[in-house]
């Protein structure tokens, strides 16, 4: 059982190897044992266990997103014997309308009360005005912060039948697995001084770098374990020909790596990094950088995918609950504005980020491994979003559908997978 005293590198190791799916059992080093698939049942999970969960669903395409993503979760709590209490809050350009600022004391503190937090997206177009003094977006830094979330988690993988919607060449899409680590609470979108003033030579601006050994050291400390649980290779990235602040984080690498006999490790300056991504993304395992490296290169990365509504994300923090370590859940994309209110943005990522809180903060594992099946049958069925069929052109055997009736393909996916565990014989779902 995940349990509150459990060191984080046991925690880390056994949740990576539900991300990334590649290593085989005699490579696992963790005395934390991972369910196999073929015995659903949840080796941490707490039976019977309700978890109380913050959900956020934002602005644009959020309600729609997290609506779906919910009734997954209901369904994998249903099946595995566990139920969520849910606790709507606002937070973003829905809270700036409702309360004239984009996130409230009260509302963080309801975050940080909660088991996790399950968030869609904020972003509204009313409030893009630089110059605006409340921007939904504060609400975000202010969450990483408050809540100490320090890493950010992005798993990339291409599933088998969209390798046809992603615009890089299908045969360079085989075997792309890799875990994006990005620091989430420090670096440029942190350091202070930041921001425009009047000098003798007109407009002056300012952002500021800053990093301490201990932020950077934490980070890299995790990416260590979570390459140990997977095909034990890390890719640090930097641009430590320019920058200090990248000097210090490769030392620090470097420093920490006599810890981790068995992880082989690259350095790779963030512009070398960007075009490999492209180029040859099947050679990145484990990626650990900077926030603003991490920021863009895990957006890059997501073209890999053929959408962004494919790809998940978990936020952790130190902190422990009952559970697993406290963290925020959310899709990659933004709220989507162009797409809002349709019924037609893709629900994927925000379900498999579901999964992702399931595995890291809930101790769930199994569920979070079925839902991630689910995902992949409902996919196989033929399933598709219109940002899933668009790249390739409609195909035989597609079924065009919307946002909810997606959901309701995992939901149906999961329940069968369920059906057909019992039926062979094995335990844990549809208990
Ligand atoms: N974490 C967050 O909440 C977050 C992250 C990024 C951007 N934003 C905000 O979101 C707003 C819009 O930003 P943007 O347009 O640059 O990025 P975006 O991710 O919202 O959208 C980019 C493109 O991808 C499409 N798209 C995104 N998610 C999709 C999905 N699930 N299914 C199908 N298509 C999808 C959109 O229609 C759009 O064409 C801005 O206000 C931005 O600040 C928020």
């Amino acid at each position: 059982m995940t349990t509150p005293g459990q060191p984080l590198d046991s925690v880390a190791a056994a949740a990576s190897r539900g991300q990334g799916g590649s290593s085989t059992e005699g490579e696992r080093t963790s005395n934390v044992r991972e369910p196999r698939s073929a015995d659903p049942t949840p080796a941490s999970a707490d039976p019977g266990a309700t978890y109380r969960l913050v959900v956020v669903p934002g602005d644009g395409i959020g309600p729609e997103v997290i609506a779906g993503g919910r009734r997954v979760l209901e369904a994998a709590g249903r099946l595995f014997g566990f139920g969520f209490e849910w606790q709507k809050v606002l937070i973003g350009g829905v809270a700036i309308d409702a309360y004239g600022m984009p996130l409230r004391d009260e509302d963080m503190a309801a975050c940080a009360a909660a088991d996790a937090v399950y968030f869609g997206a904020i972003g509204d177009p009313r409030y893009d005005d630089p110059k605006a003094k409340v921007r939904p977006e504060q609400a975000l830094l202010a969450l990483r912060k408050g809540l100490g979330l320090y890493a950010n988690l992005r798993p990339v993988t291409v599933q088998p039948v969209l390798r046809g919607s992603s615009p890089v060449r299908e045969s360079l899409l085989e075997g792309v697995d890799m875990l994006i680590v990005r620091e989430l609470t420090g670096g440029l979108y942190f350091g202070k001084p930041s921001g425009q003033s009047d000098g003798p030579n007109g407009r002056e601006v300012v952002d500021t770098l800053f990093y301490t050994e201990g932020e950077i050291r934490r980070v890299v400390k995790l990416a260590f374990e979570l390459a140990r649980g997977r095909r034990k290779k890390l890719t640090s990235v930097d641009k430590a020909n320019v920058l200090s602040s990248s000097r210090l984080w490769r030392t620090i690498v470097e420093e920490v790596k006599p810890e981790y006999p068995d992880i082989t490790v690259e350095h790779r300056l963030v512009d070398a990094c960007a075009m490999t991504l492209i180029q040859r993304p099947a050679v990145f395992d484990v990626i650990v950088t900077e926030n603003l490296f991490g920021d863009i290169l895990s957006d890059e990365a997501s073209v890999l995918a053929g959408s962004l509504g494919m790809l998940p994300s978990a936020s952790i923090c130190e902190r422990r609950t009952a559970y697993g370590l406290h963290g925020l859940y959310e899709p990659i994309h933004g709220s989507a504005p162009d797409i809002a209110g349709k019924d037609v943005a893709n629900p994927l990522a925000t379900i498999l980020s579901g999964a992702m809180m399931l595995r890291w903060s809930l101790g769930q594992p199994a569920a979070a491994e079925a839902i991630e099946k689910a995902v992949a049958d409902a996919l196989a069925g033929g399933y598709r979003t219109p940002d899933l069929v668009a790249a390739t052109g409609e195909q035989p055997g597609d079924k065009k559908v919307g946002t909810q009736a997606m959901a309701d393909a995992v939901v149906a996916a999961l329940e069968a997978g369920a059906v057909s565990a019992a039926g062979a014989g094995t335990k844990g779902a549809a208990q």
